[in-house]
């Protein structure tokens, strides 16, 4: 079934958000949905209350501009609040265990938890432990919410998703293997073009594949990028990774400038998750081009992100939809 055609349910079987494999097309189709009916209505000033008396914990151990800024909004725009946690400040950065956290904070009255952490099982043990949803904002592993926004963004410009051909260049990191998953559910081609030893990883590789996935994994720029609809990239170093020039050395030849960019389908769009390192990973003609959709991508964090909390934190979805 195509986006367009679909009918929303006003629900989620799933209790949390930590990677989207576990969703179905028509799950990711319901947050979509609801993403582009919040959005907008938030631009026609229509209000809605649906967490009104709901908190959301949200616990960064690394840092963060536009998860934390747009979890913060998402739960205000909805009525309900935000409790912000560093792990520089909370009993878990000095060795409290994720499951003992996971505990204490279920217990306080709070609706949901979101974590931008290291590991992707702590996520899951604080998903396990707990008893309150919990929203992967960011892992060594995965970008769930990140590749939620990218993909209404593309909507938004191609008016359509299954068909459409991402190709990701650099390194196969976080946000590369979410895309991938997310490509993969929906029937988008997605193309990894990066080099030897930067590729994304092999196990997420194989499990999109598996799904039936239309999906390649190159270190052949030209082919990769070959009829592509959307250019993506980010940063060559992630949170908590040590800067190598081998790394670099191996990355800059992926860069994201007009010479690639020529490669692609004439009308593409480029995209990057932000922060940017202009004149590394990417050109500033290219991310500050009209090619370039990166704000609203940016942008559309907020709006996918009122919509998963609403569907995992709203007590009567329902009522969005009278
Ligand atoms: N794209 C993204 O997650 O940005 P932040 O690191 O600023 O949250
Ligand atoms: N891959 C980047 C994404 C930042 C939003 C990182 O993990 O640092």
């Amino acid at each position: 079934m195509k986006f367009e055609n679909y009918v929303p349910k006003g629900k989620l079987n799933n209790k949390h958000l930590l990677t989207l494999k576990d969703y179905s097309k028509e799950e990711i189709y319901e947050i979509l949905h609801l993403a582009l009916k919040l959005k907008k209505e938030y631009k026609q000033g229509i209000k809605h209350e649906i967490l009104k008396g709901k908190i959301l914990a949200m616990i960064f151990a690394k840092s963060s501009t536009r998860t934390r800024v747009s979890f913060f909004m998402g739960m205000k725009q909805l009525g309900g609040d935000s409790l912000f946690l560093s792990t520089n400040d909370i009993q878990l950065g000095r060795s409290e265990t994720i499951e003992d956290t996971a505990k204490v904070i279920s217990r306080m009255g709070l609706s949901g938890i979101m974590i931008r952490t290291f590991l992707q099982s702590d996520a899951e043990a604080l998903a396990k432990h707990g008893s309150i949803p919990v929203i992967n904002g960011l892992t060594d592993d995965y970008h769930p919410c990140q590749a939620l926004a990218d993909i209404l963004t593309l909507y938004e410009h191609k008016r359509k998703i299954s068909g459409v051909k991402i190709a990701y260049l650099g390194d196969g990191n976080n946000v590369a293997h979410s895309l991938m998953i997310i490509s993969a559910k929906l029937g988008i081609k997605f193309a990894a073009v990066c080099p030897k030893g930067y590729r994304p990883n092999p196990e997420i590789t194989k499990y999109c594949l598996d799904l039936g996935g239309d999906i390649t994994v190159t270190d052949n720029i030209p082919e990769g990028v070959k009829d592509s609809d959307v250019l993506y990239t980010d940063v060559f170093f992630s949170m908590g990774q040590q800067k190598t020039k081998e790394k670099e050395m191996a990355l800059m030849p992926y860069q994201l400038n007009m010479d690639i960019y020529r490669m692609a389908k004439p009308d593409a769009i480029t995209m990057h998750c932000l922060p940017a390192h202009r004149g590394e990973e990417v050109t500033e003609d290219i991310l500050d081009g009209e090619m370039s959709v990166v704000f609203d991508e940016a942008e559309n964090r907020l709006h996918a992100q009122k919509a998963v909390l609403a569907l995992l934190m709203g007590d009567n979805i329902q009522q969005l939809y009278q």
